[in-house]
């Protein structure tokens, strides 16, 4: 499938409003992997595709996550389609679209919650995802600021940002955003010191 082919597809499966997202999101992922050394044209594509399962059903995410035999956290599979998305959209392009590339499968399965020791394709889609034109939020532009200094403080403003949310909301807190700050954390004390 080339990219032609892929975003026609997305056109057709997806709302209007989140196919201009996936668009933004793939362009921007795209800029930021050429600023930080990622692979362009994979950020692109995870990108676009990053939220593939976004608006299936809430009953047929959870049903597309059994047949694919996901084993799913249980903070996952409790806060349902807001989190569930990444994971089964990540397993639903192998199925469905035969995108077999364990970095951008990684990239989509972990665009929600974020884990230690992120890589730079990951980071880039997970921090695309926030700050991609068609965004409009109060810290949107403080993000965008950051993102063309530092790669890891901007993904830290982010995570900030979501696990504030998460509270204010009195959601779940996925343990691997909690993990992915922690060790972003550390990263930027470690640069501070000079290595
Ligand atoms: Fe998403
Ligand atoms: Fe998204």
């Amino acid at each position: 499938m080339n990219l032609d082919q892929c975003r026609a597809l997305l056109k057709k499966r997806l709302s209007v409003d989140l196919y201009r997202h996936t668009l933004g999101v793939a362009e921007t992922a795209a800029d930021l992997a050429l600023t930080y050394g990622a692979d362009r044209d994979k950020a692109y594509l995870a990108g676009l595709l990053h939220d593939y399962a976004k608006e299936l059903e809430p009953a047929l995410l959870q049903q597309k996550a059994k047949e694919l035999q996901l084993s799913l956290d249980p903070v996952t599979l409790s806060e349902g389609h807001k989190l569930l998305h990444a994971p089964v959209g990540a397993a639903l392009i192998r199925e469905e679209l035969g995108i077999v590339d364990p970095e951008i499968s990684s990239a989509i399965f972990y665009h929600t919650t974020g884990r230690a020791g992120m890589s730079v394709l990951e980071k880039v889609v997970y921090l695309a995802d926030f700050i991609e034109p068609n965004r409009d939020f109060a810290a949107v532009g403080r993000l965008r600021e950051l993102s063309r200094s530092s790669l890891d403080q901007a993904v830290l403003a982010a995570v900030d940002l979501t696990i504030t949310l998460v509270l204010q909301r009195g959601l779940m807190l996925h343990p691997d955003s909690v993990a992915l700050r922690n060790d972003l954390i550390a990263r930027i004390r470690k640069q501070g010191n000079g290595g």
